[in-house]
C-alpha cells in the first residue's frame, strides 16, 4: 500500500525550509525514522516516517520551502506494517531534533513505537512551540543544529573547540563564522569555555522595548578582546593614594602662561612615572611566555590611554626618562591629536612598559584600571580637587589628586605597590624631585 507522507502541523509558520533530506527513492525506512529535517528561525524538526517501508519517490529537495500538508514523499508500506496499521495517507508526526545529539540519539524525542501515528500527529507540539528539550545543554557532544553542523563540516571546523553563544550554549552559525574569521586573522579565538564560565544567555531585548543594533568599531572589538584577556588572566589588585599637587599645578599653569607650550598635567605624570620605574624596576618588567622569568626592560616607554570616537587607544611615548617635560608635553599632545584622527601607526602603540590612564580632564574620583598586559602595572589618575588637609595646626586648602595603581599580583607584592604609589605621590608633590 502506498502512503502519501505530508508536512505535519508547523504551527504559526506558513512555510519552513527543508535543510536536510536523509533518504532517497528506494531507501528502506523504519517507522518513525527521520526522513527530512525542517528548520524555522526558531527550531529544527524532523519529519519521521509514518510506517516501515520503502521510499517510492521523493517530492522535495533540500532548500525547498514547504507548508503544512505538502506532499514530501510516497512510501510503500511493508507488508508486515500494513497488516498492523493499514492507512492510505498520513500526516507525519513532527519530531523536534535533539540538536545536541546525533540523530540516532533523538530517539528519546520519538513517540513510543506502539503509539498509533494518527494519535501522535495531533499530540506532538507544533514547530513554533518547540523549545530546546529540557535535557538539552552542553554535553559531551557539541550542541548545534544540523545546519550548523553542516556549515562546520563545510568549513572544516571542529565543533568541539567552540562554545556556543546561543541559548543553553547552543553553537550558532555565527559562532562558527567568528571562529573561522579569528583563525584566518591569526588571532586566538576566544572560546567562551576557555575559562570554564557559562556563556551569557541570549536575550531578545526587543521583547522589552524598542532597540537598535549597531556594529562595534574595529578598535572597540580589538580592545574588548585584549581587555577581556587581561581581566581574566591577570590577578589584579588596585592600590589607591592621593597626591598633593598644589605646587605642581601652580607651576604648570605659570609655565603655560609664559607662552609656547601648553602644559597639562599629563607630561608631569609621565615624567614622574619614569622616575618611579627607575626606582622600582619590577614595575618595568614583564613575565616571559613561560611565566617563569621576569624580563626587566632597560628602556622607559610609557603609554597613555586616549579616548577617540572609534574607542580607546594607547599611544606610547618612547624614552620618557631621557626627555624633558616640555618634550613630553609636545609629543603627548601630537600623539593624542593623531589618535583622535585615527592616524596612529601600529609602531606608535607598541613597546610600552607602563601605562597611564588619565580621566582627570573629565572628572570622577578613584577607579580601577585594567593592567595593559604584558605590562605589570597601570596608573589611573582622576580629577584633582581642593580639599582641606591638616598641616599639624590647621586645615589648609590643597589640590589633591586621586591615584589608582592596578598591578599584576603575580609579579608585584602589595608592599611594593604601596611604596611605588607613595613615592609617585611624593614626586608630584615636590616637582623639583622630577629633575633629580
Ligand atoms: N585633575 C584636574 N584637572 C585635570 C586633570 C586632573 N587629573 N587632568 C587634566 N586636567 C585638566 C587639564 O589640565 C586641562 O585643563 P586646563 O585647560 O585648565 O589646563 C583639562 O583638564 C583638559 O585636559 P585633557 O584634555 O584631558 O588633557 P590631558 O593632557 O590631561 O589628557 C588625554 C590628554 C589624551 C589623556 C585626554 O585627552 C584623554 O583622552 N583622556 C581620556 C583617557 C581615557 O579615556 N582613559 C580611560 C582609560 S580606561
Amino acid at each position: 500500500m502506498t502512503i502519501e507522507v505530508r508536512v505535519p502541523d508547523i504551527g504559526d509558520f506558513d512555510t519552513v525550509e527543508i535543510i536536510e533530506v536523509f533518504v532517497q527513492a528506494g531507501s528502506s525506512v523504519q517507522e518513525n525514522e527521520a526522513l527530512l529535517l525542517l528548520e524555522s528561525d526558531k527550531a529544527t524538526m524532523e519529519v519521521p516516517s509514518p510506517a516501515a517501508g520503502t521510499i517510492e519517490s521523493l517530492q522535495v529537495a533540500v532548500g525547498d520551502k514547504v507548508s503544512q500538508g505538502d506532499l514530501v514523499a510516497l512510501l510503500t508500506e511493508s507488508v508486515a506494517a500494513a497488516e498492523a496499521a493499514p492507512a492510505v495517507h498520513a500526516e507525519a508526526a513532527p519530531i523536534p531534533a535533539a540538536e545536541h545529539a546525533p540523530r540516532s540519539e533523538s530517539a528519546t524525542e520519538k513517540p513510543p513505537a506502539s503509539t498509533p501515528v494518527a494519535a501522535v500527529s495531533t499530540a506532538r507540539p507544533a514547530l513554533a512551540q518547540l523549545e530546546v528539550p529540557a535535557a538539552a545543554g552542553p554535553g559531551p557532544l557539541p550542541y548545534a543544529s544540523p545546519s550548523v553542523r553542516r556549515l562546520a563540516r563545510e568549513l572544516g571546523v571542529d565543533l568541539a573547540q567552540l562554545t556556543g553563544s546561543g541559548r543553553k550554549g547552543r553553537i550558532r552559525d555565527e559562532d562558527v563564522r567568528q571562529f573561522v574569521k579569528a583563525a584566518m586573522s591569526g588571532a586566538q579565538p576566544v572560546a567562551a569555555s576557555s575559562n570554564g564560565l557559562p556563556t551569557m544567555p541570549e536575550v531578545d531585548f526587543a521583547k522589552f522595548g524598542p532597540t537598535e543594533t549597531r556594529p562595534l568599531s574595529r578598535i572597540r572589538k580589538l580592545s574588548a578582546r585584549n581587555l577581556h584577556r587581561n581581566w581574566v588572566i591577570v590577578p589584579h589588585v588596585t592600590q589607591f593614594e592621593t597626591a598633593d599637587i598644589t605646587e605642581l599645578d601652580a607651576f604648570r599653569r605659570s609655565e603655560s602662561q609664559r607662552g609656547g607650550v601648553k602644559f597639562t598635567l599629563l607630561p608631569f605624570f609621565m615624567k614622574a612615572a619614569a622616575v618611579a620605574l627607575k626606582k622600582f624596576p619590577e614595575f618595568n618588567s614583564s613575565l616571559d611566555a613561560s611565566g617563569e622569568n621576569l624580563v626587566y626592560k632597560q628602556y622607559t616607554h610609557i603609554g597613555f590611554a586616549a579616548e577617540t570616537e572609534q574607542g580607546l587607544v594607547v599611544p606610547v611615548v618612547r624614552d620618557v626618562d631621557r626627555k624633558t617635560v616640555t618634550d613630553l608635553a609636545e609629543e603627548a599632545s601630537a600623539l593624542a591629536a593623531k589618535a583622535r584622527e585615527g592616524k596612529l601607526s601600529p609602531a606608535e602603540m607598541q613597546g610600552g612598559c607602563f601605562s597611564i590612564s588619565s580621566l582627570g580632564g573629565i572628572g570622577g574620583s578613584h577607579f580601577t584600571p585594567i593592567v595593559n598586559a604584558p605590562e605589570v602595572a597601570i596608573l589611573g589618575v582622576s580629577r584633582a580637587a581642593q580639599q582641606p588637609v591638616w598641616d599639624g595646626q590647621s586645615f589648609q586648602p590643597r589640590l589633591m589628586l586621586p591615584l589608582s595603581l592596578s598591578y599584576d599580583h603575580r609579579v608585584i607584592d602589595g608592599a611594593a605597590a604601596a611604596r611605588f604609589v607613595v613615592t609617585y605621590a611624593e614626586l608630584l608633590t615636590d616637582p623639583r624631585r622630577l629633575l633629580l
